[in-house]
């Protein structure tokens, strides 16, 4: 029944829908409304956007700009955003990475909702009830639409937030990795903001790339507050680094010192200066495992189901046609057995990674609490993109509480688009 989606080529979308479609028209998949409401309007368009550098870039983009606006709202708000597009040439969805919206919002076209097309539009709605950093991005071609600039940040707060605390996203466009902050174009090198002594500094750093990013942070001993989202209680780093997964979200956080503190991603990085002093180097030091970090999650005693992702490269059909493709079980998508699950259960899957490339696997509608990496226990920790390298085993588990049909994939985008991606059904 899932043969003939559309939403990793430019086919359009095939019968299967959860919910109708259009506009306005609210579903019975859709959320409960709580708190106030709070109403967004993103208009997808192709624009030339210009980097702090000065070079311009062909993008598409939300609203004239990429990352799109901020989005921002305060936990138990209900989020309405309607998405619009002038785009010609594709079609656009709204997903929202690591939030665990009702099915029906979920943004995946063929499955959830038909693409917005040029000129129509599509209303979201769900109930912000879970606090922190995520993002959001089309699922209509991602592979190439999300890369050239349909994406920006959705950030849930549960009270006021304080002193600098502002999302950043790292994304390559036109070949040069950039940091965007509010109040700047995307920085092709380092964007510098003053931040006085004293202030407390959360950065919300996401991953919008298809591969790994290395962070760090330089002049200041900072905690990693947060995970994909989710608070974590880990100690205090000094020149270590971590590796962001394609997709993820690490929450960066200390007290402004009275010397300039350096967010180091690769090429790109992030100066917060007080007004004076030299730039320290960027952080050199150890790679943390982020998995042994800082998670206090209980873990379930029992399992209700437990399945086994191998992720392999092999020959498989792609239209007919045998082709070197990214499998999950030896089968490309839509082939790929979905791993079907009641609600209330806890799941186990067992992530095998055969292939010799790495994977950040993504789950839609859900975080999947960690359970241990290549044998060696985690510290539970919630994570909704996670890399699993080659030759590697994770173990992880999830809480099945969210019902529909959901996507998993892997977010390098052009191997989900080859094959590496699977349904989460609710029977
Ligand atoms: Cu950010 Cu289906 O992904
Ligand atoms: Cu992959």
């Amino acid at each position: 029944a899932w043969t003939g989606l559309s939403m990793w080529n430019a086919r359009p979308a095939a019968a299967l829908r959860l919910s109708p479609s259009g506009s306005v028209g609210v579903s019975e998949l859709r959320g409960p409304s709580g708190g106030p409401v709070r109403r967004f309007e993103l208009t997808a368009k192709a624009a030339t956007i210009t980097l702090a550098s000065g070079r311009r870039v062909e993008a598409l983009t939300f609203n004239g700009a990429s990352p799109g606006p901020a989005l921002r709202v305060r936990q138990g708000e209900t989020v309405e955003v309607r998405l619009r597009s002038e785009l010609a040439d594709r079609g656009v969805t709204l997903h929202w990475h690591g939030y665990h919206v009702p099915n029906g919002e979920d943004g995946v076209p063929g499955l959830t909702q038909d693409a917005v097309r040029e000129g129509g539009s599509f209303v979201y709605r769900f109930r912000a009830g879970q606090p922190g950093s995520y993002w959001y991005h089309t699922h209509e071609t991602p592979n190439l639409a999300l890369q050239a600039g349909l994406f920006g940040t959705l950030t849930v707060d549960p009270a006021a937030p304080e002193g600098f605390d502002e999302p950043v996203a790292l994304h390559t466009f036109g070949g040069a990795l950039t940091v965007s902050v509010a109040g700047g174009p995307p920085a092709d090198g380092t964007a510098t903001r003053t931040v006085a002594a004293g202030t407390p500094v959360r950065l919300r750093v996401v991953n919008t790339d298809n591969g790994p990013r290395t962070l760090g942070v330089s002049g200041v001993p900072y905690r990693i507050a947060a995970v994909d989202g989710m608070a974590v209680d880990g100690r205090v780093l000094a020149d270590e680094r971590a590796q962001l997964a394609a997709g993820g979200r690490y929450d960066l956080a200390f007290t402004m010192p009275s010397r300039p503190v350096l967010m180091s991603a690769g090429a790109a990085g992030l100066l917060l200066t007080p007004g004076s002093g030299a730039a320290p180097p960027p952080a050199a030091g150890p790679l943390l495992d982020i998995t042994r970090y800082g998670g206090g999650a209980q873990v379930p005693e029992r399992f209700d189901r437990s399945y086994t992702w191998v992720l392999d490269r092999l020959v498989a059909l792609r239209g007919g046609i045998p082709m070197l493709s990214h499998t999950v079980n030896g089968q490309v998508w839509p082939r790929v057995p979905p791993a079907v699950v009641r609600r209330g259960e806890w799941v186990r899957f067992t992530v095998v990674n055969r292939s010799g490339e790495l994977h950040p696997m993504h789950p839609h509608g859900h975080h999947v609490l960690v359970l241990s990496r290549d044998g060696v226990r985690a510290a539970p920790v919630w994570m909704d993109s996670f890399d699993v390298a080659p030759g590697e085993v994770w173990e992880v588990a999830l809480k099945a509480d969210n019902p529909g049909v959901w996507l998993s994939h892997c977010h390098e985008l052009s191997h989900a688009a080859e094959g590496m991606t699977l349904h989460l059904a609710y029977e």
